[in-house]
């Protein structure tokens, strides 16, 4: 997580940075240049794209981005008879000479995006969190957990816009993807956060996420001088094998999904385990001295759980040709009592109503509530300048047992 210099900048400025940096089509930023030029990319918005966006990106920043968005910009400017900032002229020009447009085609599929939350002026002290993801620029890459969908964009507002739900919490997500929403948890403090994939290549590019955002497992990070440890556990998890045990030890007093309810095939399993990990009641969870030795078994399992990770991503890494940082395997746990059992809160774009009916129903016989939320919460817009996000697509539910 970082927070860049944002914060002096009115809205249409702060937009069209936070477009930029999150990676938004050319065009809609062209729009954006122009509401911040009164109608047109005056010389004064060229200098302020050049000063906070393109003389600023880093040798991460994808640079056939860079060139088609300079090569629009100039089009643009050239368009209108006025003047172009030579900085622009210079940079394309390098960049006609040393950027081939097809690095894609040469297997080049990572892109890094910053996605900045904007909160409101009253909301918080914090006015943004800008959060650094790898993603892939295919979508199915990585049983499609190497990309940002919608629903984890809505998912992390709604954190965001609600912190008390997960401040304090031990929160569990399936499917987790790129893992923005563990990232947003760690933010607004929840207790423990436990991500978890069924796909090796999203574990491996969760586990870099959670390292660009100094979030890593064990590492932990310590926030301000209070030093709340927060944990971000990466969990190697497919519907169709875990084990009940391995689901009853997580515990959590929340589970968190995006995106997740796609696959008709995949939808019994996946309320196999919604149903298992709601059911519990944690009337048995008491304070860790009570309780040492579900505290032992729970630590053991965790242990063994982060060797078949990390022997998991090791045998990845080396099919894959990859490095990646392995973290120290210590672990600490939080309970918390509750009296009721554990919620979910599973955000989805419905692309198929059939496939959301056939999951209704089998949450059903599962003796799974699921309400729709969508129109009872007012989550907030936090990512106004995103036009690829389209929020009103996507729906929240929360889902209960109540067998
Ligand atoms: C559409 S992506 C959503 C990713 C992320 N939650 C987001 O919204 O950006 C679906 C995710 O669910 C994971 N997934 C799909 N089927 C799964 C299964 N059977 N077991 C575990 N994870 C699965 C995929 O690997 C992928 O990360």
């Amino acid at each position: 997580m970082a927070n860049t210099e944002l914060t002096h900048l009115d809205p249409p400025h702060t937009h069209l940075v936070s477009a930029f940096l999150a990676m938004e089509s050319p065009d809609w930023l062209l729009s954006l240049a122009r509401v911040c030029g009164g109608g047109s990319v005056t010389e004064s918005v060229q200098r302020f794209i050049w000063d906070h966006c393109i003389s600023k990106a880093d040798g991460n920043f994808y640079r056939p981005y860079l060139k088609r968005f300079l090569k629009k910009l100039i089009a643009e400017v050239e368009s209108t008879g006025a003047y172009v900032l030579e900085e622009l002229y210079e940079q394309y020009a390098t960049f006609m000479i040393s950027v081939k447009d097809d690095d894609m085609a040469k297997g080049l599929s990572k892109i890094l995006k910053r996605v900045s939350f904007l909160f409101p002026d009253d909301c918080s002290k914090s006015k943004k969190l800008v959060v650094p993801l790898q993603c892939s620029l295919n979508l199915l890459e990585g049983d499609t957990g190497c990309s940002i969908w919608p629903s984890s964009l809505f998912l992390s507002e709604f954190i965001l816009s609600f912190p008390e739900i997960f401040s304090g919490k031990s929160c569990f997500e399936v499917g987790s993807g790129v893992g923005l929403v563990g990232i947003c948890l760690a933010h607004v403090r929840a207790s423990k956060v436990t991500l978890s994939d069924g796909d090796l290549s999203s574990l491996a590019n969760m586990r870099l996420n959670l390292d660009l955002n100094q979030l890593n497992l064990n590492i932990g990070l310590l926030q301000s001088t209070t030093e709340v440890r927060i944990l971000v556990k990466c969990k190697y998890l497919p519907w169709e094998s875990a084990s009940e045990y391995e689901l009853q030890v997580i515990m959590p007093d929340l589970i968190l999904g995006a995106d997740v309810i796609y696959d008709p095939l995949c939808i019994p399993h996946l309320i196999r385990v919604l149903s298992i990990v709601l059911s519990q009641r944690k009337a048995h969870s008491h304070a860790p001295d009570e309780n040492s030795e579900h505290l032992h078994d729970e630590k053991i399992a965790d242990c063994e759980e982060q060797e078949t990770l990390d022997k998991h991503l090791r045998e990845f890494d080396s099919m894959n040709g990859m490095s990646l940082c392995t973290s120290d395997r210590s672990s600490d746990h939080c309970f918390q009592a509750s009296k009721q059992g554990p919620v979910a809160y599973i955000a989805s774009v419905i692309r198929n109503i059939d496939t959301f009916n056939y999951f209704l129903t089998v949450a059903e016989q599962a003796d799974l509530t699921v309400t729709d939320l969508s129109e009872k919460i007012q989550v907030l817009n936090l990512l106004p300048y995103m036009q690829s996000y389209q929020r009103s697509n996507v729906k929240l539910f929360s889902i209960s047992y109540s067998g």
